[in-house]
């Protein structure tokens, strides 16, 4: 029988730990961390995600700022509350949430935020920092991902990782933290990787982040893999209240079986990642108290 990665309990575990924090800060009539998250235009999953990132943010008592823009917005403004966000005082964190429009270079933005203040661990200064002795803020999914697999106890040195995806949300940093901190053995495949199925098959830990349903299907993994599914794509579903569920990369039903371990989705990653942002934002206000310290 293959344990189920459950990410949602350990998500739960973390948010619990980061509330006892808060409370402590309230008690001592401290200021609690504040996050503030950027969202351009109307993309319904995009919404969908920052709800729940705010709702994370409420049960663990930060405060959070949330600032929509419409589609329209020129890149040039989105610079200027980026500086504004930078410099306010009362704002410890904040992420410009993605995909931005078209007309807008994620790159170009990116680059603006300042990196103490870069909570998704986005900026070049943070994910560069996977490979120092003392990183910054880590990418979050890839962090979240990390985080599961201390929690789980997964034994990830010298073991054989296979990451399919090569983004730099996901797929990149997180080949860098299992090489960096993992100690293991990392293949990285990406669209053009040929014959897929003979990497994914040599897999002992395998990690999905492509953002394709079922693209992993049974008689692509080993007996006894580890699977980590970082796929969410929405797909039409009528039987659902809101016309569609979720989907990972992994074809679940088939892949399981095989499956020493496994995460599910949804329950698996997703909320890893809201918790890696919350902690993340937890260690940005820790640090701006540890940079003004003599
Ligand atoms: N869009 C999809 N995932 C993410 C994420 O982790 N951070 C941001 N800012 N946008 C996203």
């Amino acid at each position: 029988m293959s344990t189920v990665l459950d990410g949602k309990k350990i998500a739960a575990d973390i948010k619990a730990e980061i509330a006892t924090k808060v409370e402590r800060l309230k008690q001592q009539g401290a200021r609690v961390p504040h996050l503030a998250i950027i969202i351009v235009g109307d993309d319904g999953a995009s919404h969908t995600y920052v709800n729940g990132k705010i709702t994370a943010c409420k049960a663990v008592g930060f405060d959070y700022t949330l600032m929509h823009f419409a589609s329209t917005m020129s890149e040039q403004k989105l610079i200027k509350h980026i500086h504004q966000l930078n410099e306010d005082e009362d704002i410890d964190g904040f992420i410009v949430q993605l995909p931005l429009p078209e007309h807008i270079s994620v790159e170009k933005v990116t680059e603006e935020l300042s990196p103490a203040k870069d909570v998704d661990g986005f900026t070049n200064q943070n994910f560069g920092s996977i490979f120092s002795k003392h990183p910054l803020l880590l990418p979050a999914t890839p962090f979240g991902v990390m985080e599961l697999i201390r929690r789980y106890n997964i034994e990830t040195t010298g073991k054989h990782c296979v990451v399919v995806g090569a983004s730099r949300i996901a797929g990149a940093p997180l080949s860098m933290m299992l090489t960096e901190e993992g100690q293991a053995t990392v293949t990285l495949c990406h669209k053009h990787t040929m014959d897929l199925a003979a990497h994914t098959r040599a897999a002992d830990i395998l990690v999905v982040a492509v953002g394709r349903p079922d693209l992993i299907t049974a008689d692509m993994v080993k007996e006894g893999v580890i699977v980590i599914d970082v796929g969410t794509t929405r797909v039409k579903d009528s039987s659902k209240k809101s016309g569609f569920r979720l989907a990972g990369d992994v074809d679940y039903a088939s892949v399981e079986p095989k499956s020493n371990m496994i995460t599910p989705v949804p329950g698996g990653v997703g909320p890893m990642t809201i918790a890696s942002l919350l902690l993340n934002t937890l260690r940005a206000y820790e640090m701006r108290f540890e940079s003004t310290e003599v």
